[in-house]
């Protein structure tokens, strides 16, 4: 029963919630219309104390879409966080106001502060370096739309794996699934959190191996997941700037690819995907984008109870 609950970690849905919101997510593909006026009188508030393109505008877009409304801020400091208020009070206020709230925080954990003091459901669209997992609804509900399946796929993920809270996510919620391997491509300084590994990889008896070599690991992918230097979590600007590049995926390294290997990229892309990929095939990120605000029209239906 998804109805009222918070989403703040993908491990937060069994698979078979997780199952129902790629089910209506499909339905409302087929026939978004028919949707069009479910949230009638329902209002979404989106907190977003970083910045954000796709997630913000996917949410509100979705809402929207479904006939209700939203409010919100894009700007904290144009709110009472600029005065000081903490996370709780802000929500107990909020609140008062809507029926649903989307939340993206700098800090770790903070949404999971929100969820524990509200009495609406509290979405996480990404707390600092740890989760984000409405991305990984995302990611899911395009790699069921491309593949069919999400047993026996081999993963390359490349680029920041320490700071990517999109990667821990995605990692979280495949690591179900039968025969799932992972290929972690990045340098020794962005390598997956040892929680991750020990946690979730070790623990599932998930395959895996890091590698900090592209080209020699994309020949058997079936997908393969490129991220983005996570700028904003470095300490240290030298440190962004000798890795930022450190990975360029182009039409060469891919000709050693499989026909059928799907790149994917959460997006925003810097200079990881070179732009004359975009005209291949394989290049789904943008489909990928657009699949987002699908599963946040269907993810809210579930969570306000509505059909
Ligand atoms: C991601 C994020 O915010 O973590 N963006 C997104 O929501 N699609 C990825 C990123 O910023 O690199």
């Amino acid at each position: 029963m998804l109805k009222g609950k918070s989403l703040i970690d993908p491990n937060d849905l069994s698979t078979s919630e997780l199952e129902e919101i790629l089910i209506l997510a499909n339905d409302i593909i087929e026939d978004p219309k028919k949707f069009c006026k479910c949230c009638e009188g329902k209002l979404l508030a989106t907190l977003f104390y970083e910045p954000s393109t796709r997630t913000r505008f996917s949410f509100e877009a979705a809402m929207l879409r479904l006939g209700g409304q939203v409010i919100g801020f894009s700007e904290p400091n144009s709110s009472s966080v600029a005065k000081g208020e903490s996370i709780a009070d802000t929500i107990r206020t909020i609140e008062c106001y809507s029926d649903i709230v989307v939340m993206r925080h700098p800090k770790e954990g903070a949404p999971k502060i929100a969820s524990l003091n509200a009495s609406i459901p509290v979405i996480n669209a990404g707390d600092g370096g740890h989760n984000h997992p409405t991305q990984t609804l995302t990611d899911l509900l395009t790699i069921f739309k491309v593949k069919g399946t999400f047993e026996n796929l081999k993963i390359g993920i490349c680029g920041d794996l320490k700071f990517g809270r999109t990667v821990h996510s995605l990692i979280k919620a495949m690591s179900h699934y039968s025969g799932v391997s992972f290929v972690f491509i990045s340098p020794e300084e962005l390598k997956i959190p040892y929680y991750i590994k020990k946690e979730i990889l070790m623990k599932g008896k998930i395959n895996f191996i890091e590698t900090d070599n592209l080209e020699e690991s994309i020949f058997d992918l079936d997908i393969l997941y490129m991220t983005r230097v996570q700028r904003e979590r470095f300490f240290n600007e030298d440190d962004y700037l000798r890795l930022k590049d450190i990975f360029v995926l182009d039409n060469l390294k891919l000709q050693k690819a499989k026909e059928s290997l799907s790149i994917m990229h959460p997006l925003p892309r810097v200079n990881e995907i070179s732009v004359e990929v975009d005209s291949d095939n394989r290049a789904i990120y943008f489909k990928q984008a657009k699949y987002g605000m699908y599963v946040r029209m269907s993810l809210i239906l579930k969570l306000l109870g509505l059909k």
